[in-house]
């Protein structure tokens, strides 16, 4: 076998050891060890740590300037800036707290709130600082200087960039959620990068900047570029490469998709510093993972454009501005089981996962779409209970309709959104019970999985599992925000049980798979948690 069909043989076969039944739930520990829970904090000590200003809050931003990009003011590239594009992405959200226990909640959601995403920056110079490599500490909300850069390498980057910026990395500590969950933990590594890549896009466009995702480079000029072949790792707790971006004003559009390789060998000549933190006391060695994540290493590939359609957003006036909803967003425990919500408010959210030229945070590059949403619709006022289907690029419809159970009816519910009924009734058992039997897939107003077509992507390029993943934890994050802006709340569902999903649908092979779940609706909270605002614990130690 070459190489090629083994790293394709593999992450297939990944993909179906990894997925739950209703009579075996992939490989996992199957209980918390406490003594060895990983650290939710990364730091690498002995750097230089810049402490980031914090901001005033800004309520004037309305709810449409997250997305649409033609309207926030382009930011110069300043430390101050670069701060308030951090805490709106990847910086804390609150605490909370029992008696003797707290932690920490982000503005980037996580499974588990496990935070496996970590984020480097590789800036020019600015004026408190010279260029460099830095890593974000979300604790401290500060800069952890892991090398600096002699002012000719960015004069390069500038020179072939065209254009001012810098660039921001994510990288992914597998253990963090292997921990818990076992096998299955390298799916939900790749949710949590779509939700932090997400997370940053909005984020950057607050400040009038783009996020273009460099999507010709290879992963192990990534890792050359953090200088991650340097660092002394403990084992099972290293950073394994996910993605490059670069941050550049909206107004530059046409960016290049790679570094060249000059520029590549001087990130080689610089000396890191720093050692990464000890994060659990021991570990247990899910061998599977490291061999998906070889398979799945992305090579350098042809730089690719992605076009979109140019549609305008169904609902653009909600009463909350653009940072209230990025702070407010939660995840809900639970939810009322009575909560309906209206039609308009129901496409508004499906509108907003639709790709479209221009407008965040699809239009970053990742890939061509590939991820359609299932919906079990039970609470929305002048929307029959059912099964609906939104077909989030409509050149996949003539294929789906083939796959699946020849009966759904594929009717139109609402030009010119594309989106079918395809079977009328009450799904709420049906999907709290596919959602590994949570009450919140059916207590909500509506619930939805995100169908991936699958096996065609991952032949053509094994890496692609990854990228799928991502485009369904970009999708997550967006109904994150807009459950928020409507009003009621979601929650991502990562445990759902594989293969009854696709039963419903009556697919019977690979063609598609269902990645990710997601639900929303009215949220009870709970109020033996106490919560605490996101850096009071700054003050104790300043
Ligand atoms: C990829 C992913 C999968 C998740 N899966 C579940 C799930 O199956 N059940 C659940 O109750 N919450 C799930 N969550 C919600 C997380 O537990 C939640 O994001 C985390 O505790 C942090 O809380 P926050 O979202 O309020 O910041 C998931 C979140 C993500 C991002």
């Amino acid at each position: 076998m070459n190489e090629l069909d083994s790293k394709i043989e593999r992450t297939l076969a990944y993909h179906e050891r990894t997925k739950h039944h209703y009579y075996r739930y992939a490989r996992a520990p199957g209980y918390m060890d406490w003594d060895t829970q990983p650290h939710p904090f990364r730091f690498y000590e002995g750097t230089k740590s810049l402490k980031l200003p914090h901001i005033k809050k800004d309520e004037s931003t309305p709810y449409i300037q997250l997305y649409e990009r033609h309207c926030n003011l382009v930011r110069e590239f300043s430390l101050e800036h670069i701060s308030v594009f951090l805490e709106l992405s990847m910086g804390l959200s609150a605490w909370k707290s029992i008696p003797d226990h707290k932690w920490a909640l982000r503005i980037n959601p996580s499974s588990g709130n496990l935070h496996p995403t970590e984020a480097h920056l590789i800036l020019p110079d600015m004026k408190e600082e010279p260029a460099g490599v830095f890593h974000y500490d979300p604790f401290h909300h500060a800069l952890e200087k892991r090398a600096e850069h002699p002012q000719i390498m960015w004069a390069e980057i500038e020179r072939y960039f065209e254009t001012k910026g810098f660039f921001i990395a994510l990288s992914s500590i597998y253990w963090r959620e292997a921990w818990k969950y076992g096998e299955r933990a390298f799916r939900y590594c790749h949710h949590d990068v779509g939700h932090a890549l997400a997370a940053l896009n909005f984020s950057a466009n607050l400040q009038g900047w783009k996020v273009t995702y460099l999507n010709a480079l290879s992963d192990e000029e990534l890792k050359a570029i953090l200088g991650f072949n340097t660092v002394t790792w403990k084992n099972h707790e290293e950073e394994y490469p996910d993605l490059l971006c670069f941050v550049h004003s909206r107004e530059k559009s046409k960016i290049p998709l790679s570094f060249p390789s000059k520029i590549i060998s001087c990130f080689s000549d610089i000396k890191f510093q720093g050692m990464p933190n000890s994060l659990s006391s021991d570990h247990v060695d899910w061998d599977v993972i490291t061999d998906v994540f070889k398979a799945t290493i992305k090579p350098k590939t042809e730089e690719k454009k992605y076009e979109m359609n140019e549609t305008s957003y169904l609902c653009k006036e909600l009463p909350l501005s653009a940072e209230q909803i990025i702070r407010q967003r939660r995840s809900a425990v639970a939810f009322d089981g009575k909560t309906v919500i209206t039609k308009s408010q129901f496409l508004a959210m499906l509108d907003k996962t639709l790709p479209r030229q221009q407008c965040v945070p699809f239009d970053v590059g990742l890939s061509d779409i590939c991820v359609h949403l299932l919906l079990f619709v039970h609470r929305v006022e002048g929307v029959e209970q059912g099964l609906y289907f939104l077909v989030r690029d409509e050149k996949d419809l003539n294929q789906l309709k083939e796959k699946f159970h020849s009966q759904h009816q594929w009717e139109k519910i609402n030009e010119p959104l594309p989106l079918y009924l395809l079977k009328k009734g009450d799904f709420r058992n049906t999907a709290a019970s596919v959602s590994c039997g949570q009450d919140i897939g059916g207590d909500s107003s509506f619930s939805l999985g995100m169908i991936a077509r699958f096996d065609e992507e991952i032949k053509k390029a094994p890496h692609n599992y990854r990228t799928l993943f991502w485009e369904t934890g970009m999708i997550g994050q967006v109904l994150y925000l807009e459950a928020e802006a409507h009003g009621v709340r979601g929650t991502g569902i990562g445990c759902f049980f594989d293969d009854p999903v696709h039963e419903i649908l009556g697919l019977n092979d690979n063609s598609y798979q269902s990645l990710y779940h997601f639900t929303i609706g009215g949220a009870v909270e709970d109020i033996r948690l106490m919560t605490h605002p996101p850096y009071h614990h700054l003050e104790a130690i300043s």
